[in-house]
């Protein structure tokens, strides 16, 4: 197969004129750079404290975790749990002293996140029944020995190379008294991060091949010296004797007070002051685990509701791809992530800082939830269908001012794929009449055809939330305003077609403000649309059913379009397209008819940007107990 394609593309090569664009073409002239996906990261905090019983998975918290695996491959790829060790409950010492753990319930909840295809950050953070602070004197060895109980456990299940995907971090924001349990001081927390490297160092080299588990912290908020003493100190510690520091990656969080430029600006301050006084741990890679545009994620905004917070999650990555590439204080960057996996509650379920809006419905009975697709979890859909290679960003100048950020990614062989992602800067208050004209630097010839998609996230468009206030704030939102809602939750196709030259052309002033587009062009050439596999029907409520699927995608190339859903009530019947004038760009659907059973079976094909569809799925049935 691969072979046949390599000379298809040598035919192309030989027929296509090396240079058929015009001069002009601004293209050609940019630099690619390896685009590492460096943001899909996301996290949530399970539960206020760590007392005995405040941490269990609940149903709400899995369909959450659902939803997050629905995106396209590579949106969100960790996911970052405070309390996780609270999962396991400690047992009872052996005669030697050491403690046994149960770890049922942290397996279970682990299985279900790699059943997600998602990755933990294991944040070792907890205090299972209380072992550690009812035995303050061995909390080193029991420290040791629990992180190195760890890797072997969960390499053991699922194999060294995906716990080397996995990431460890240390405690969750020592200096802050909420988090800070254990009341460690300086001394103790030393003694803390040293037993999990100590740990992390014997497991690894008791797997074959011996890895490295790399270790991120200190998860520091690093203000100041006074205040947050732990993690000031522990730079200081490791500055001095660099080959003996325990971390790896050197974790931090900054946000902003709502603007994405805020973020970048203060890492930038502390990024520098890093370099002026701790110029050995400068050296590290870097990461801001928390990179949020504000503080407290349950303090409503009403920017979070709508495409504000996606144009604001969109600009902070950008941001910060354009300062890697930049500045040298960011050189060492190596993720963000954004707390954005938390689960709303009433009455702001659209504007505390999430990526879904929740409702309990509380008036039926038994209680259940509902989630909406707010527009910042499709920004994390758009942002995933980006090439491995980009330019820096780039600023289009309307009014000879630069108002509009573009970023131009491809795959390295350039005739096959392209996707530019858009979008006002933060300060646009009107773009006029803009009338968008680029050349996009494609070779047309015989043998190769290029469709085209644009998909739009837009302020007023698609934007559940103004609607969700347009019908007066209903906490228990009934069945038609549930679909109404969930019909304004994706992006919408602003175009699609084949293209027959090389000028794109589009009225970005028409768009209301702020808007973010994504342009994907793809070549005949790409291998067809795969198949869809893994579907499962997870049951919402009385008949309704949420319906997942994952993506066969292993080229960083994404030419679908959207998904078809099908559906078969018993096999006297005929197959229904019921997801029929809706938008899927994700891999799920909602579905709640209100005239028939969802009982029955399933299947679903991918459309892709041609409008050609791959093969179904295979089928699954849904019973409803
Ligand atoms: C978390 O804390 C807030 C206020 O401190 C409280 O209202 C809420 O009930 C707590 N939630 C849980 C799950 O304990
Ligand atoms: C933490 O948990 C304990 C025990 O469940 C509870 O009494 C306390 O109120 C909780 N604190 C917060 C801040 O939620
Ligand atoms: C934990 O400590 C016990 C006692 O020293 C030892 O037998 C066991 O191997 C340790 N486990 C790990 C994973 O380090
Ligand atoms: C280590 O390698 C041996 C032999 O190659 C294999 O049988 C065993 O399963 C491996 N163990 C792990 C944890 O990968
Ligand atoms: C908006 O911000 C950009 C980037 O910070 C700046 O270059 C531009 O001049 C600002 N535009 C306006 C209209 O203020
Ligand atoms: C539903 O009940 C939960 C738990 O009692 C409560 O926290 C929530 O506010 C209720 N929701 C509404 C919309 O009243
Ligand atoms: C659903 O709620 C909306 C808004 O509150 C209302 O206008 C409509 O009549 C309700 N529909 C049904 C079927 O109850
Ligand atoms: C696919 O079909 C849609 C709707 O029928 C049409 O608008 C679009 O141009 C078609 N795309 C291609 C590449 O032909
Ligand atoms: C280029 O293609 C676009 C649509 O893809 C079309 O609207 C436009 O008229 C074409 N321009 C020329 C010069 O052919
Ligand atoms: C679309 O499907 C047709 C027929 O199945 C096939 O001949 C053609 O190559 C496909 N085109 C693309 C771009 O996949
Ligand atoms: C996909 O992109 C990543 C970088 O984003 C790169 O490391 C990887 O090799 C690419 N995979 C393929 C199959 O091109
Ligand atoms: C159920 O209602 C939908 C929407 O009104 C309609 O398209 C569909 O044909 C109906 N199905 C049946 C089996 O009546």
């Amino acid at each position: 197969m691969s072979v046949a394609l390599v000379l298809i593309f040598g035919a192309l090569r030989l027929t296509c004129p090396a240079n058929n664009n015009s001069s002009n073409n601004n293209l050609n002239d940019n630099i690619y750079h390896d685009f590492p996906r460096f943001w899909t990261h996301s996290g949530f905090c399970a539960a206020n404290n760590s007392s005995e019983t405040a941490f269990r998975p609940t149903e709400e918290i899995k369909i959450n975790l659902h939803y997050i695996s629905a995106l396209p491959s590579g949106a969100v790829k960790t996911i970052r749990i405070h309390w996780l060790l609270e999962l396991l409950a400690f047992q009872e010492y052996t005669p030697s002293g050491v403690p046994v753990y149960d770890f049922t319930n942290l397996d279970m909840f682990l299985e279900f996140l790699d059943e997600l295809g998602l990755y933990p950050v294991i944040e070792f953070m907890g205090n299972p029944n209380g072992v550690f602070s009812k035995n303050p004197l061995h909390n080193e060895f029991y420290w040791e020995n629990l992180s190195s109980q760890i890797v072997q456990r969960y390499a053991g299940k699922y194999g060294p190379a995906k716990i080397l995907k996995w990431r460890f971090e240390s405690w969750n924001e020592p200096d802050l008294r909420k988090y800070n349990r254990l009341t460690f001081n300086f001394e103790d927390y030393v003694t803390y991060v040293y037993a999990l490297r100590r740990g992390l160092t014997s497991a690894g080299q008791r797997l074959n091949n011996s890895i490295h588990l790399p270790l991120h912290g200190p998860a520091g908020l690093f203000r100041s010296t006074l205040n947050h003493p732990l993690c000031w100190k522990i730079l200081q510690l490791c500055n001095d004797n660099i080959k003996n520091c325990p971390f790896d990656t050197i974790t931090y969080h900054r946000k902003g007070h709502g603007k994405a430029s805020e973020v970048l600006e203060a890492s930038s301050l502390l990024l520098k002051e890093l370099e002026i006084n701790f110029p050995q741990v400068a050296k590290l890679p870097i990461a801001n685990s928390e990179a949020d545009p504000i503080a407290i994620w349950s303090t409503p905004h009403d920017y979070l509701a709508d495409v504000r917070y996606a144009a604001t999650l969109v600009t902070i990555v950008l941001l910060h791809w354009s300062a890697k590439l930049q500045k040298a204080e960011f050189k060492q960057l190596s993720y963000i992530s954004h707390d954005n996996a938390f689960i709303s509650y009433h009455p702001y379920e659209f504007s505390q800082r999430t990526l879904l809006a929740h409702f309990r419905m509380n008036n039926s009975q038994p209680v259940y939830s509902q989630f909406i697709q707010k527009p910042v979890y499709s920004a994390l859909g758009m942002l995933s269908k980006l090439g491995s290679i980009a330019t820096d960003l780039e600023f289009i100048a309307v009014n000879n001012t630069p108002q509009i950020q573009l970023l131009k990614t491809k795959v390295p062989d350039s005739r096959l794929y392209l996707s530019w992602l858009m979008l006002p800067t933060e300060n646009v208050t009107s773009l006029g009449d803009f009338i968008l004209r680029r050349q996009m630097g494609l070779q047309f010839c015989e043998q190769g055809r290029y469709a085209y998609l644009i998909e739009i996230l837009e302020q007023k468009r698609t934007d559940p939330a103004a609607l969700w206030i347009k019908f007066g704030k209903p906490p228990y939102p009934n069945a038609t305003v549930r679909e109404t809602l969930r019909h304004s939750q994706n992006p919408f196709i602003y175009a699609n077609g084949i293209l027959s030259n090389d000028t794109i052309e589009i009225h970005l002033g028409k768009l209301e403000l702020p808007w973010i587009l994504l342009l994907r062009v793809c070549s005949n050439l790409i291998p067809q649309a795969k198949r869809p596999r893994n579907l499962i029907a997870i049951s919402i409520t009385k008949n309704e059913v949420m319906l997942t699927w994952r993506e066969n995608n292993t080229n960083n190339i994404s030419c679908i379009k959207t998904y078809e859903v099908w559906h078969l009530i018993d096999f006297s019947k005929e197959w229904i397209h019921v997801s029929k004038g809706w938008h899927l760009p994700h891999l799920s659907f909602h579905y709640a008819p209100t005239n028939i059973s969802v009982e029955g079976f399933y299947k679903v094909r991918s459309i892709d940007a041609f409008n050609n569809s791959s093969e179904f799925s295979d089928i699954v049935e849904y019973i409803e107990i």
